[in-house]
């Protein structure tokens, strides 16, 4: 073991067995070290410094993007990316009602509403063809915009999010969303690394967001990047994310700005991470395959799966549990995981039925609920081990007969 690196070895961790077996945690196996010993020898420590600058070029450059800018976290990098848009009060963003709840918060921080559109039963993304439905049924285009007839508020953007580490159904997302001059925002803070028709998430709309939360595939402790192709927009973000400094040495600022700005440590170890996001991906698609070979034959049971036109990290690995068939409802599976030392998690509440959103608008909401109470997501870290793997395996298959 060297000086720096305080990792248990082999003998120091506890049998398999009794081995508590989380969700989802990070696997530092990198250059994290020496890249944080880095920033601590030459006192780079805060927000700026060089990694933050190679983890903004690292990430727009997975995403396909010209430009990519840091931010805090996964949230403040929504909020950045709603405002550098130009979504501003009392317009109303569209976005699916079955995602954590951080988009709907964005957007009410700039004083716009979400609208939650249900999500699709095949692979619970945002449901293009209810999409459609809202615009062409509930709303109405008046000089040159489109306006929902029931709130009287304009429809300014779409917010698709690219759930579990598969990518969106885009193309349809986008043609309605340029037939009617609306802005995508794209949350693919869950999906670094996932492609659509091998196109990189985080560029399927006009400006994306990603997460380098703890759980996330990559993490930086806590971060997020925006990337845009957009060069005014990747000014106005960074501009907004830096307190919108109007001057290098005077505090003058002609804006509200926010201190959004990730600091060099952080960066350091999501570089790290960043130079191992193939290897992740590997791991989760292997954890993937492992999950649905096991659990497919169950009665019952319906593992997550991937649509033809998708490459999906599978970030969370989640099944769908029908009570009938496999004897016990989702939460009850929960709980005998849970016994056995396994951390399972449902998907997130449906966002039309949050009292934190209780004031804003839903449409046709029906698959979200009932996603909701079937699934569940299971151990899903990128350094799951194999028999750790089978234990939860053995657990969901033997479950229903406890
Ligand atoms: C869909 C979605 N959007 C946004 C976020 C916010 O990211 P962060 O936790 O980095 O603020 C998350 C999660 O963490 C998320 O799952």
């Amino acid at each position: 073991m060297s000086a720096i690196d305080p990792k248990p070895t082999a003998s120091d961790a506890p049998a398999a067995a009794e081995r508590a077996i989380p969700l989802s945690v990070p696997h530092l196996a990198g250059n994290e070290w020496r890249y944080v010993k880095e920033c601590l020898d030459t006192n780079w420590v805060s927000s700026a410094g060089p990694f933050v600058t190679r983890l903004e070029r690292l990430v727009a450059e997975r995403a396909g993007c010209a430009h990519g800018v840091a931010a805090v976290n996964g949230t403040a990098a929504l909020h950045t990316a709603l405002l550098a848009a130009g979504v501003g009060a009392d317009e109303e963003v569209l976005m699916p009602a079955l995602t954590f709840i951080a988009p709907a918060n964005a957007a009410r921080y700039v004083g716009a509403w979400p609208v939650f559109i249900d999500v699709e039963p095949a692979h619970w993304q945002l449901d293009p063809s209810k999409l459609a439905d809202f615009v062409e049924r509930e709303c109405v285009w008046k000089d040159r915009a489109l306006w929902n007839r029931t709130s009287g508020r304009r429809v300014r953007a779409v917010l698709p999010v690219d759930a579990l580490g598969h990518p969106v159904d885009a193309d349809p997302i986008l043609a309605i969303a340029r037939s009617r001059d609306l802005v995508v925002i794209e949350d693919a803070t869950e999906s670094l690394g996932a492609r659509y028709k091998n196109r990189p998430v985080g560029r399927l709309g006009d400006i994306g967001c990603f997460s380098l939360n703890g759980n996330k595939i990559v993490t930086s402790g806590g971060g997020g990047v925006i990337v845009t192709d957009n060069a005014a927009w990747a000014d106005r973000a960074r501009y907004l994310t830096t307190q919108a400094k109007d001057d290098p040495v005077e505090y003058r600022h002609a804006e509200v700005g926010f201190n959004y700005r990730l600091t060099n440590i952080q960066a350091a170890v999501g570089v790290a991470q960043l130079e191992q996001l193939d290897e992740h991906v590997r791991r989760k698609r292997r954890i993937a395959e492992r999950y649905t070979s096991a659990l497919a034959g169950v009665p019952g049971l319906r593992p997550m799966s991937e649509a033809p036109w998708a490459f999906s990290t599978f970030w969370l690995f989640t099944v769908l549990v029908d009570e009938r068939e496999y004897g016990i409802d989702s939460r009850a599976l929960l709980r005998a995981l849970a016994a056995s030392g396994i951390e399972a998690r449902p998907l997130w509440e449906p966002l039309h039925a949050s009292a934190a959103h209780r004031r804003s608008q839903s449409y046709r909401v029906e698959v979200a609920d009932a996603l909701y109470r079937r699934a569940l997501s299971l151990p899903s870290s990128v350094g799951l081990e194999e028999r750790d793997q089978e234990r939860v395996i053995h657990a969901i298959v033997h479950a229903q007969r406890t």
